[in-house]
């Protein structure tokens, strides 16, 4: 997730208001910053890696003339924070400048085609074919808003684009599709922006801009045209009543609730990784002689849930291991013939990256999956994938989970599928399956919301819950605990539900709440008597359960149905949805800070 912001001014400089625009939407990336400015037919350009701050303080990001330009505040997904990945990109001739957020899934045959035709990259991006097939088909004799019109049409993926020219100074124009994409109006002035923060202190006034529309922001203020019938759109502009801080978080009251829901967006950028690294990584495990799955809290249940994956799907048997416990427990056995796949969210986390260190001197192959392109992780890894979440500012993770469990799923089934473990209906259901997760998890934040905001409000001044879960759902379990625990501060214990009877059901008193996940997989039948053994003792029975599972609804006092039509290895990624939701609700009526609970960090890179 980048930002991107773009300004036509009546009077005064645009280099300003871009820097501050990109101030405030630092939270959609800040591994790189830049901005390009009109001025005399000639375009201006800064642009650096590092966060705003920095770039600033090296490069002056206030001093570029002109009263049009456009800037970026990058994420990076392709291309390692590097200067030359930096946006503004432009062309061969530096007279278009173009920014963008979003993701150009082919991309790579693009380049090769520009390529051919004579194009010089100067970087590891997506985005820089953008302006090198404008500059072809303005060089046919399309305008400005032609070119960008036919280059979209070419690009499969999301994406939310600004472009200026000096062939056409007097504006910017911008197109997105399912990248968020919105135009500020003021009296004088207008803008373009990823997010309303952008241009909220200048102006309340936005349109929002659909997919499939571009715009072409001019003096007059702004025009929308309908990419496939070439219609003008008219749209008046609507009031927002944020305050600035509201506005970061898109009007959600916490971080966290924002990427609860933003969790079909990063899903579906997750299932737009390049096939050559998800290949790579597929070749090296199924070469490994044995794998270990490395990581630390909510990334280990990621890799938890993975073990299950690999098992069921290509037959692989994979060890998950807590980070700081590898050394110990397998730090002599690790050799040439072992690969750890780590995982880690930040990139950064002390005990995961101690573990790789320990592993690479026993000359272990080390890949890694991350959310942060240019951390010490994808630099100490042979190879990586960025899972594309976009940040995560809340402390607890979300999205980032659900992206984990995506990416590590679509793993297993390319290694099934190049060990030929199952059917090719089989692979391709899956592949429907995993394709659909996105809409899924939409609908089922929207549907179970209410109901989980009223459990919370009932069980809010109970001291301890239980969460229980059978096969892959056991992930889920440990997953939903640690959310409670670690932003409502409610003690919380998980474990497979089959271990109830050896011990912890000791605990259980009248009105004790057990939360248990059921699918209906193979474990389905087995967790029907871990129910009634709760029951039988008093428990409050608390199901996440399958939509119209009326065998357990009838056996629980409280349940939270799930629509997915989903395999068992699939179901963990709706079914921790209303987990994290409960968690957030309980945090709320506990009054605690769901966005940075005390005592934690959202990088532990501390060992
Ligand atoms: C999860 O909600 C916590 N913030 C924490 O357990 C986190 O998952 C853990 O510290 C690992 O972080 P990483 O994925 O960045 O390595």
């Amino acid at each position: 997730m980048c930002g991107i912001f773009g300004c036509i001014l009546k009077n005064g400089e645009a280099a300003p208001t871009i820097h501050g625009a990109l101030k405030r939407l630092e939270y959609r990336g800040y591994d790189s910053v830049g901005t390009a400015t009109l001025h005399k037919n000639k375009l201006f350009i800064k642009k650096d890696n590092g966060k705003i701050d920095e770039v600033h303080a090296l490069h002056d990001l206030d001093n570029l003339p002109g009263r049009i330009g456009v800037g970026h505040t990058r994420w990076a997904t392709h291309g390692a924070p590097y200067q030359e990945n930096a946006h503004p990109h432009t062309d061969c001739e530096n007279q278009i400048a173009a920014v963008h957020n979003g993701i150009i899934e082919n991309f790579a045959e693009l380049k090769m085609e520009l390529e051919e035709r004579g194009h010089v990259f100067r970087s590891k991006t997506d985005t820089e074919i953008i302006p090198h097939f404008i500059e072809e088909e303005m060089k046919e004799g399309l305008t400005l808003v032609e070119a960008l019109r036919e280059t979209v049409k070419q690009l499969d993926g999301s994406y939310a684009i600004a472009v200026v020219s000096v062939k056409e100074p007097d504006k910017i124009v911008c197109v997105r599709k399912e990248s968020p994409l919105v135009v500020g109006i003021a009296d004088n002035d207008v803008y373009c922006a990823s997010d309303i923060p952008a241009f909220l202190p200048m102006t309340n006034r936005y349109v929002i801009v659909q997919d499939g529309e571009i715009v072409v922001l001019n003096d007059e203020g702004y025009e929308i045209w309908n990419i496939l019938d070439w219609k003008q759109v008219t749209r008046n502009p609507e009031i927002v009543d944020w305050s600035p801080k509201m506005a970061e978080k898109q009007g959600y009251p916490h971080f966290m609730l924002k990427e609860i829901n933003e969790q079909p967006l990063s899903l579906r950028n997750t299932l737009r990784l390049q096939d050559q690294y998800l290949d790579l990584m597929t070749t090296f495990l199924d070469r490994a002689g044995e794998v270990f799955l490395v990581a630390c809290g909510t990334s280990y249940h990621a890799c938890l849930a993975a073990s299950y994956m690999f098992s069921k799907l290509a037959l692989l048997a994979t060890h998950p291991v807590i980070a700081s416990e590898f050394v110990e427990q397998h730090g002599k056995s690790v050799n040439i013939d072992s690969t750890l796949l780590v995982v880690s969210q930040s990139g950064e986390t002390a005990d995961t990256l101690a573990t790789v260190d320990g592993a690479k001197l026993r000359a272990a192959t080390v890949l890694a999956l991350t959310n942060v392109v240019g951390s010490t992780l994808t630099r100490v890894a042979r190879v990586y994938i960025c899972q594309q979440s976009g940040p995560e500012v809340g402390v607890a993770a979300t999205k980032t989970f659900t992206s984990q469990l995506s990416v590590l799923s679509q793993l297993a089934l390319r290694l099934a599928k190049m060990r030929g473990k199952i059917s090719h209906v089989e692979i391709e259901n899956l592949e429907e399956k995993l394709e659909q997760i996105p809409d899924i998890v939409e609908k089922n934040i929207q549907t179970q919301k209410e109901k989980v905001k009223q459990l919370a409000k009932k069980y809010r001044d109970k001291q301890c819950f239980f969460f229980l879960g059978r096969g892959i759902s056991s992930a889920v379990a440990l997953e939903g605990k640690l959310k409670l625990m670690e932003i409502a501060y409610a003690p919380s214990l998980a474990y497979p539900a089959g271990e109830s009877k050896h011990g912890p059901i000791s605990l259980i008193e009248p009105g004790f709440p057990v939360i248990f996940i059921c699918p209906k997989d193979d474990t389905h039948k087995t967790i029907v008597g871990n129910i009634m053994e709760m029951k039988a003792r008093g428990a409050s029975i608390i199901v996440v359960i399958e939509k119209g599972d009326e065998e357990l609804k009838s056996l629980a006092d409280e349940y939270i149905e799930i629509e997915t039509g989903l395999p068992e290895v699939l179901s963990p990624i709706p079914f921790v949805i209303p987990l994290q939701l409960f968690a957030y609700y309980m945090a709320i009526e506990r009054k605690c800070d769901p966005d940075m609970p005390r005592n934690l960090a959202k990088s532990v890179t501390v060992r």
